[in-house]
């Protein structure tokens, strides 16, 4: 797969040559340098720009042949974000916005309960009648999380989900994913420039100037003599 942004002399070349599968379940990390092309990657696999040559499938459909209507159904059905900031709509309650995504869908009796049990999941239940402006930033990307899993997706996409964290609100936030991805056996891709955060995950694959590689780059030996 192939991803050039723009035309001519500025054409940018973000994703070269990129081809890899993930397996149901999986904890993949995504890593590599500023503008080596990660967020691009998962924009992609999110299904909110369209690669410029190859072809995704997700769960067996080939998400190319789908229309700008089927693509946004396919991605509320099938997709669950987590980004850098929660994005969690102020006015709203905590469980509201867990809600969401299920409510774009269609309004079913268990929405209700699925989100009320991932609340407690990432141990937000007695927040959940708060209002989302009322919460702390951790707590906020807690939620967040909870509203990504709320659709049972397939995959959940996370791009530098602890980027605005301090570092031990992100530890804790790192380990509340994986524990949830082997608790529900979630598939989650997460890109990070923290690689050290994450400890032990199924697999990584680096990205270096457009391209994707398996497993992580060994850092470079920097000899100091003096
Ligand atoms: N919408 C866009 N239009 C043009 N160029 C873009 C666009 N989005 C990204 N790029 C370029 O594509 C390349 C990859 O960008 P991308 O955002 O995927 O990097 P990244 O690995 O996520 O970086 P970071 O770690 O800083 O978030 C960069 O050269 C960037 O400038
Ligand atoms: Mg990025």
């Amino acid at each position: 797969m192939d991803k050039t942004y723009g035309e001519g002399e500025t054409a940018v070349n973000a994703l070269k040559d990129v081809s890899f599968s993930v397996n149901k379940g999986e904890f993949l990390l995504v890593v590599g340098s500023s503008g080596s092309g990660k967020s691009t990657l998962l924009n992609m696999i999110g299904l909110l720009d369209r690669p410029t040559n190859g072809r995704i499938f997700i769960d067996g459909v080939d998400t190319m042949t789908l229309d700008d209507n089927e693509v946004s159904a396919f991605r509320n059905s099938k997709l669950g974000f987590v980004f850098q900031s929660a994005n969690l709509i102020p006015d709203l309650t905590v469980l509201e916005n867990v809600m969401l995504p299920r409510q774009i869908q269609r309004t079913d009796e268990s929405a209700t309960t699925d989100s009320l049990k991932l609340l407690r999941g990432v141990g937000l239940e007695k927040q959940a009648h708060k209002r989302a402006n009322r919460i702390s930033g951790g707590q906020a990307q807690r939620a967040a999380i909870a509203r990504g899993l709320v659709n049972k997706p397939t995959i959940v996409l996370a791009d530098e989900p602890t980027g605005n964290l301090d570092s031990i609100t992100a530890e804790t936030i790192v380990q509340l994913m994986k524990s949830m991805a082997k608790k529900l056996g979630q598939t989650f891709i997460v890109v990070t420039h923290e690689r050290e955060q994450f400890g032990d995950v199924d697999r990584i694959i680096t990205i270096k100037d457009g391209r994707a590689f398996e497993g992580e780059e060994a850092p470079s030996k920097i000899e100091v003599t003096v």
